[in-house]
This record gives structure tokens, C-alpha cells and sequence, in this order.
């Protein structure tokens, strides 16, 4: 079964059971500052498992690109991605443990679906801690459809815990289910335990908490199912293939990595592990770079996540010999097997491939330039009889001149040297303490969905509408990240704001909120929705139903809220900075007062 047909299937099976198909949403979340990229299919659902309506109902389904960048060292082996897609199917405070269990194991075991044998399969459920008690309900359910003792394991929260996808938000205990690959394994293996035997193909969780920004744990008005399966590990099982680099989704990318660096998959393990992260990179790149709501990369956010993979794909490019751009063509075989399932991948590809050729062509001159102050301080670096190059000398070539840590290690290796890699990450750290920048937004100090994010959400309606009104209908929302403190905001124009343009914007704005507008909501298909004169920018299915707000007569806008009910809620309105995100973007921070 190829990946595309389990989608399919996927779909016809939630829809059979009453559930509506809803599209997948942008890469890069809108309007949430806890994390840089949907990292689960249940990432945008967030307002709605949290109590707000979903026009298209209460049972969903769908398909969900996501990026997980936390195990982005792993990448290489056989099984870790940067990039996946996820099949997913919820219940807004509808059905619950029972039937979601029941349907997975309808779906996974059932001659009409995947029909995997039933004595394949080993579930996982949450074995209780102080806060939640052991969940003996799921494994009730679990023996009545005749899943034997021996394969029912109890687990704690490492393992049968789920969420939230940020700092705070939605989460609760979940049962796992995993298939026996046939892979020996070793004497230790159950499921939870990766030596290749049992591979999860499917997590439930049963979302009943919130988790707020002190720690603490607030039971969910209504509870909420929130399911996920890999299409990449799924269908390498379903095909009997020992790695997700066998199915058909990466044997064309790595025919043309061979095709390009002239290396050949299976001819040595370290040459294996760069050919898997030069797939696996340049296809999560890709799809960054191509989606509706497409970053370039930067120095920040999620910018910067997409400028480390582009340039670690490179340095691996590199370690297979190339040393020309060359990622453009194996994005070229990305673009076309993966456009008939995400058109903007198609749409955008003159953008793909020029902002990879240009970040590669940035970091080689990068690497010529470190490469050249690293011949200047080595004289002096060989003084050192302990042959150990200090933390804070890596750390400079990597400040100064956007030298990776890695690279100074493998020069240092050359020279028969070392590099106090512990100083270095402390003199890094100290950087990030001092500086706190934007990425510091993923880690620490992260705001959620409350008051202020709401008021700022608001707030940017507002300030997209006044720019359209005073620097025309060209601009269009490029990007959108709030945090507790402030609200950023990237959009088309051509070039930078004057200072008169700016405080003609803050006036609008203030006006609007000084007007005490209220900000309601109707549902409506998008197509009704764009004809109707609202600003929509992402989702292509004209006939999904969708939410319009509008802020008195003065914005409408396709959004998923949440959104404060009058603008006098909102305070004083200030630009802090307008500055170029990247070619034909500008990027405003605003704060309220
Ligand atoms: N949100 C759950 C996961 O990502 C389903 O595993």
C-alpha cells in the first residue's frame, strides 16, 4: 500500500464514521507564539479542543504536515525525520475512550482497511502517577476487543503522556499502539523501548487537561480525543520495508542525491547517514519554504530552524564531495512527487529553489571566510601543547563569522587538534542569556492563549486592514507571531514604510479602538467568505466552511480566533519597528499600551 493510498484510506474510513474531512493547515502556525512550526496534526485544533466552535463539527479529520525539529541529531538513521505527515482524527467533546479505540482497531485490523493481523499488534496505555490515576479504562476496552494480557503494557508519563505542543495548552493521558516489524530486537523489547522490534504507528490521547503557564494542570470543560499516526513509519510497515527511506516517498530523493553527488546508498554507514539527511533536510526545507505561509530563512525563529537545515544539508553535500549549490535539484524531485498532495509546493518552486541556492551560496561563503580566519588564528592555536582549541575561540568563528561548531571541529581534526566543546556551548549559552532574541520564543518565556495574546491577536486585524488602507491592497499577510509582549506582523511591500506611512497606520488603528468596534464572527464557505470581501489567505478548498470576523465595518478576515469582543479592550496601539523580514517582506512589531 503506497503512502497515498493509507491517506485515502485514512479519510474514507473517518468520513464513513462521521467525521468531516478538514484541510490541512500551514506548516508555520498563525497566531501562536508556543511553538515555530505545527509539530502535530492537534496543533492547530488548540482553540478549538480548548472550547471554541469548529464549523465543520465536532468528529474531524485530516491530514497534518508537521516539522519536528527537537530530534534533528537522530536524523540519519533509519527512522528519524525532521518532516512528516500526520493522519489525525478528533472528537470535540463527542465520543471518547471507547469509540476511539474501537475505530483504530476497526481500521488497523479489518480485511477492508490495513487488515494488519491482529497478533502484530501491542498496546501501550498510561500507568497512573500522583496527579492522573493508571488508565485500566483504555486496557478494559483494549481486552474486550481481545488484545491479550501479555500484549498490554502500562507505562508512565514519559511515555503515555501527551502534550502539550507548546509550553502550555491541551494535553492528557494516551494509549499507544504499536506493530510487532518482525526486527529481532533484543531481549529487553516491548513497546516504548526503540530496538527496532515495535514501531508505534498510532497514538490516542485523551485530552483532558490544560496546562497553564505556572504548571499547573486545569481539567478541559469538555473532554476531547486527539489522535495521530505517522503516514512515513505506517506505510513502511504496511510495506515490510525496514526503513522509511525504502518506501516510495524517499527512494527518488535518493536516487537523485546519488545522481548529483555521485555516492551510492548502501555502500558505507557514514555515507548512508549524510545521503538520509540530505532526504530528509531537503525535503523539510522544501516544504518551509513552500508552504502558503513559506519563511525564508533568517537568524530567527522559525527562519532560523530552516537556515540550520539548509546549511547542514549542505555541510553533508560537502562530506559526499560536492562542493557546488546543488540542493535546488534535489528539491527539484520533492516538488514534483509531492505538488499533486500540497499544490503550493508547485506554485512556489522559482522560490524554492532560488532561496536554497542562495542560502547555500551565503553559507559557502561563509565557510571560505571561517575557513580563512581559522588559517589566520592557527599558528597561534597550535602554541597550545594540549592541542585543544578554547570554547570561546570556536565560539567567536561561530558569532563573528557564522562559523558552525561542527565545521571548526572537523578543521581542528585535520590539524590533529580538539575543541573544548563544553566551553563552547557555555559561551553560547551566556550569548543567548545576554541577548535573548526571538528564538528564545521556543524555549523559555513563551506567552500562550491568554488575555494578551488574544488582545494582540485582535490588534493585528486591525493593523493588517490599516495597511492596506494606506499602502494599498497589495499587502497581504505573509506571517504572523504574537507573544505576551508584542505582536509581529510580515506582509508584502516592496519597500521600507516612512515614518509618515507608520503613524498613519497607529492612527487608524487607534481610531478603530477608540471607536469601540465589536468583533464578532459568522460561518460561511471560504468561497462566500472571499466574495463576500474578507481576507483569506490560506486553505484551498473553496467549499470549507470557515469563520469570517469581522471588527465592526472597518476589517473581515478568515481566522480561527480567539479575538476580544470589543476593540476598547485593546489599549494604545504602537509600532516599535518596521524593518525587511526578507525580498519584497516587511515586518512590523507593534504593543499595546
Ligand atoms: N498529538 C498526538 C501526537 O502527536 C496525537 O502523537
Amino acid at each position: 500500500m503506497t503512502a497515498h493510498e493509507l491517506r485515502t484510506k485514512y479519510i474514507e474510513f473517518f468520513v464513513s464514521k462521521n467525521h468531516a474531512e478538514i484541510s490541512g493547515a500551514s506548516l508555520i502556525p498563525q497566531n501562536d507564539p508556543t511553538v515555530l512550526f505545527t509539530t502535530a496534526g492537534m496543533h492547530p485544533l488548540v482553540p478549538y479542543i480548548l472550547g471554541e466552535k469548529h464549523p465543520a463539527g465536532n468528529r474531524l479529520v485530516d491530514v497534518q504536515r508537521c516539522i519536528r525539529t527537537g530530534d534533528i541529531d537522530e536524523v540519519g538513521d533509519f527512522s528519524h525525520l525532521t518532516f512528516f505527515e500526520m493522519l489525525g482524527n478528533w472528537s470535540l467533546g463527542e465520543y471518547f475512550k471507547d469509540e476511539s479505540i474501537r475505530m483504530s482497531w476497526e481500521f488497523l485490523t479489518s480485511p477492508d482497511w490495513l487488515a494488519i493481523p491482529k497478533e502484530k499488534l501491542a498496546v501501550t496505555c498510561f500507568a497512573g502517577d500522583d496527579d492522573v490515576p493508571r488508565d485500566d479504562e483504555s486496557a478494559e476496552i483494549w481486552r474486550s476487543l481481545g488484545v491479550p494480557e501479555d500484549r498490554i503494557f502500562f507505562l508512565g508519563r514519559e511515555d503515555n503522556w501527551w502534550g502539550p505542543a507548546g509550553e502550555t495548552g491541551p494535553c492528557g493521558p494516551d494509549t499507544e499502539i504499536f506493530v510487532d516489524t518482525g526486527i529481532a530486537g533484543t531481549s529487553e523489547s516491548r513497546p516504548g523501548i526503540s530496538d527496532g522490534k515495535w514501531m508505534e504507528v498510532w497514538n490516542n490521547v485523551f485530552m483532558q487537561y490544560n496546562k497553564q503557564s505556572d504548571g499547573s494542570f486545569t481539567a478541559l470543560d469538555r473532554r476531547c480525543v486527539d489522535t495521530g499516526m505517522g503516514v512515513e513509519r505506517t506505510s513502511t510497515i504496511l510495506q515490510g520495508k525496514q526503513s522509511v527511506y525504502e518506501t516510495e516517498l524517499f527512494v527518488p530523493v535518493i536516487a537523485r542525491i546519488e545522481e548529483v553527488t555521485g555516492a551510492s546508498y548502501g555502500s558505507d554507514a557514514t555515507t548512508d547517514a549524510s545521503i538520509r539527511i540530505l532526504a530528509d533536510h531537503v525535503r523539510t526545507a522544501a516544504h518551509v519554504l513552500g508552504d502558503e505561509a513559506g519563511v525564508a530563512p533568517s537568524n530567527v525563529g522559525a527562519g532560523y530552524i530552516l537556515r540550520r537545515l539548509i546549511r547542514r544539508a549542505v555541510r553533508h553535500g560537502r562530506k559526499l564531495g560536492v562542493t557546488e549549490p546543488f540542493l535546488a535539484r534535489i528539491a527539484e524531485v520533492i516538488v514534483e512527487m509531492e505538488s499533486g498532495n500540497y499544490s503550493t509546493l508547485n506554485e512556489k518552486s522559482e522560490e524554492i529553489f532560488s532561496e536554497l541556492t542562495g542560502e547555500e551560496n551565503r553559507f559557502l561563503e561563509t565557510l571560505r571566510k571561517g575557513e580563512h580566519e581559522f588559517e589566520k588564528l592557527l599558528p597561534n592555536l597550535e602554541k597550545n601543547p594540549a592541542r585543544i582549541i578554547p570554547g570561546r575561540v570556536a565560539f567567536r568563528l561561530y558569532d563573528t563569522y557564522g562559523f558552525p561548531i561542527e565545521i571548526t571541529e572537523e578543521l581542528a581534526a585535520e590539524h590533529d587538534m580538539t575543541v573544548d566543546r563544553k566551553g563552547f556551548e557555555e559561551a553560547f549559552k551566556k550569548h543567548q542569556e545576554k541577548s535573548k532574541t526571538d528564538s528564545g520564543t521556543f524555549k523559555g518565556g513563551l506567552a500562550d492563549h491568554t488575555e494578551m495574546t488574544t488582545r494582540l491577536h485582535t490588534a493585528t486585524h486591525l493593523l493588517h486592514q490599516a495597511l492596506r488602507d494606506v499602502l494599498g491592497d497589495h499587502v497581504g499577510q505573509k506571517g504572523s507571531n504574537i507573544t505576551s509582549e508584542r505582536l509581529r506582523f510580515d506582509f508584502t511591500h516592496p519597500e521600507k514604510m516612512s515614518a509618515d506611512q507608520i503613524k498613519k497606520v497607529e492612527e487608524i488603528v487607534n481610531k478603530q479602538i477608540e471607536r469601540d468596534l465589536p468583533v464578532s464572527f459568522t460561518q460561511m464557505t471560504l468561497d462566500d467568505a472571499r466574495s463576500g470581501g474578507a481576507i483569506a489567505l490560506f486553505g484551498d478548498k473553496y467549499d470549507e466552511i470557515v469563520k469570517v470576523y469581522s471588527i465592526g465595518d472597518f476589517s473581515k478576515e478568515v481566522c480561527g480566533g480567539p479575538h476580544v469582543e470589543q476593540t476598547s479592550e485593546l489599549g494604545r496601539f504602537r509600532v516599535v519597528k518596521e524593518q525587511s523580514s526578507s525580498q519584497g517582506v516587511r515586518r512590523i512589531k507593534a504593543v499595546l499600551e
